[in-house]
Formats: C-alpha cells, structure tokens, sequence
C-alpha cells in the first residue's frame, strides 16, 4: 500500500450532531461564516493520501513545530459554488482550481493528487451542508481547499507529512459597497512578484507582505494597490485580482481589451480566463483586440490623457468583477470613465452579467457548471 492515490471511495462521514440554520444573506461577511462541516485527508511520505473524512467543523491539533508555522509550506484556492435558478448546487470551473492547485503544491514540494477525486469530494462535503448555500444575486458559498505541511521539525527538507482541508463559507459581495468602482494606487514601493518568484502559485506566503502596502495605500485615501514591476513600470496585478484595461485608439477608433501574459509573475486566475474566453468568443473582432500583453502606467497615463482610456477592473474569484474609477500615481489620479450614473463602464458590466448568468445557471456554458 505505499503511496495510495487520494481515494474519494473511502471517504468516511461523521455527521454533525446539531445542524445549524442559515444566516440571514444581510449578515454574510465575506469569509466570516463557515458551514457545518469540513473536509480533511491527511498524507505520510511512503504512505500516500490517507482516508478523506467529512467531520464537523472544528480547531486543527497540530505540533507547534509544525513545517506550515516556521517556513510556510501553505497553499490554498479560492472558488465557488452557485444555487442556480432550477435550484441546483454547481461548482464553477473546480477544474481549473484542481489544476492550479496541483501546481502550487509541486512548486513547494508538498504532494499532488488526482483533481477529480477531490472535485467529488467538495462535492461530498457541499451537499453536507447543502441548506447553507444561500441563494441570490451576489451570494454563494465560497470554498476554501488548504494544504499544509504538517512534518514536526525544525530542519528545513521536504515535508514528509501534509494535511489537506477544505473549509466552506458562505459569502454575500467581497466588498462591503458591492459593485462599486474603486480608486487604485500604483505601487512601484512594493514589489507583488518577480520574474523566478512563485507570484503565479497560490500560496498564502504571496498575500501576507501585501497587506502593509495596502494600508500605506489607505493612508493616502487608497482602497487597493495596482501593482507594478520593474523600470517599466508594467502592471500586473490589482489588490488580489487580475487586472483588465480598456482602450480605445482614438484613430482607428479600435477598441481593446488588455491583461498582462502569464509569465510566471501573474497568478492564473479562473475569472481572468472566463472573461478571455468569453471576450474572445463574443465581442466582435471588427470593432476589438483581446490582447495579453505587457503594457505600463505611464501607458495608462499617456492615453487616459488623450482620452483613450475606456474602462479598468479587476477579477478575482472573491468579488468577480471590480470595476476601478481612478488611479494615483505621482501626485496625479488618473480618471476612468464610468458610465454616466453608474459604477463601471460598458464592457465592465457586460462582463459581470455573462459570467453571472453562466454561475447562477441562467445560461449554460461548456462544462464550467459542475453539479
Ligand atoms: C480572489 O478570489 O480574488 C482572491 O484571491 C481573494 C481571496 C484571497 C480572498
């Protein structure tokens, strides 16, 4: 038996003696509520993955000397799943979450597993607590599947001990104003990620050094930070999302849709390949350009001047879409249009509607809907 793959026929369930009611949608702060249940399955070096158990939720035992709490042998995902208009539970694209998952535990020598078996087990673990998936527009039930490494040493190797976990919560909008345009600093202080770095793997050790950015940023009357790096200034990312700009070449009258490439220094969001995907297949190729390429602030600055600066937001599994009114940078805030009364501009919002009506299964899109 040395090295069983992760197995989701063995799972074991122990059920929750008192089932908790759902909270009304109102008092859902993104990430402050969990569900009844959790899913864990530890793993040994020789061994393989153990036996997944869904057990009630409850604190972790672990040895102070734990490898997670002295060198940050952590990763996680973020996703989620929908109650859909016919009343079903979907996942949305766990997939692409298994995958990227599988790369950052590789990337920090913590162990991989077959991503089907524990799709099947989130779904196990779903349908456990399936009476607190809210329902309605901005609200679902967001999923939190963590590894760690568990080795009790202070030798600094290969974990040869890891606990995989998956906690549920059910979330209402990631911003308390929710689909409100927000204002950016350009943050060329503070360095996200790195050509080499691990700024395209989930790991908790990415989100941990931008939070004193972010509240310098705050200071200056900030929500977010815009990301840049190196002498160009490129941009990379927004806050915890990818970032999305829209120009329009005041010539040809040519509009574009541009993100930055997948170079190793962007995380591989799932929402930043939805809207590709979907910006590829439905905006018409006469009228625009869906570009990953590199591009700067003093980019953004220049056509923002000339007024070719059409729309900004950012995506993220957590809030979606993000639309962003302004940016600072070098004493300046560089305005993004918005549309007239509104919180985004056009494409914005289109955006935000086809990827909520594939989520709350208003509309089918290949097999990015999982039961
Ligand atoms: C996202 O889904 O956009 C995130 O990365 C946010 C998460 C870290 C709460």
């Amino acid at each position: 038996l040395s090295n069983a793959p992760l197995d989701s026929t063995k799972l074991k369930i122990i059920s929750s003696t008192k089932p908790s009611k759902p909270k009304p949608n109102d008092q859902l702060v993104f990430g402050n509520t969990f569900t009844d249940h959790m899913l864990t399955i530890e793993w040994e070096a020789g061994k393989g993955w153990g036996t997944p158990e869904i057990k009630p939720y409850a604190n972790l035992s672990l040895d102070p000397a734990s490898c997670v709490f002295h060198y940050g042998f952590e990763l996680f995902e973020g996703m989620k799943a929908y109650r859909t208009n016919d009343n079903k539970i979907t996942m949305f694209r766990p997939d692409m979450n298994m995958k990227r998952m599988n790369k950052s535990a590789a990337r920090i020598c913590l162990p991989t597993f077959d991503s089907d078996e524990l799709i099947k087990l989130i779904g196990k673990l779903i349908e456990n607590d399936k009476h607190l998936v809210p329902e309605g527009k901005g609200y679902s039930l967001y999923i939190r599947p963590t590894m760690i490494g568990t080795t009790n040493t202070l030798g600094v190797s290969t974990p040869d001990k890891a606990l995989l976990f998956v906690i549920n919560s059910p979330v209402g909008p990631y911003y308390k104003t929710g689909f409100k345009a927000v204002k950016l600093e350009a943050t060329d202080y503070a360095t996200r990620a790195w050509p080499g770095g691990v700024g395209d793997k989930k790991l908790g050790a990415n989100y941990a050094p931008c939070i004193l950015p972010q509240l310098q940023a705050a200071e200056r009357g900030y929500q977010q930070n815009l990301w840049l790096f190196g002498p160009e200034k490129n941009i990379t990312e927004v806050g915890t999302m990818n970032a999305f700009f829209v120009f329009k070449d005041s010539k040809t009258g040519k509009k574009e849709l541009v993100t930055a490439p997948l170079d190793g220094t962007i995380l591989e969001g799932v929402t930043r390949d939805s809207i590709l995907t979907l910006a590829r297949e439905r905006l018409d190729p006469k009228e625009w350009e869906i570009n990953e390429r590199y591009y700067t602030i003093t980019e953004v600055e220049e056509r923002a001047a000339k007024g070719e600066l059409v729309e900004a937001f950012g995506s993220g599994t957590a809030a979606v879409v993000s639309p962003i009114k302004e940016i600072g940078w070098k004493g300046n805030d560089i305005q993004v249009p918005l549309l007239p009364g509104e919180q985004s501009g056009q494409l914005t919002k289109s955006v935000a509607n086809w990827i909520a009506d594939i989520q709350y299964g208003r509309e089918t899109y290949d097999n990015w809907s999982r039961v």
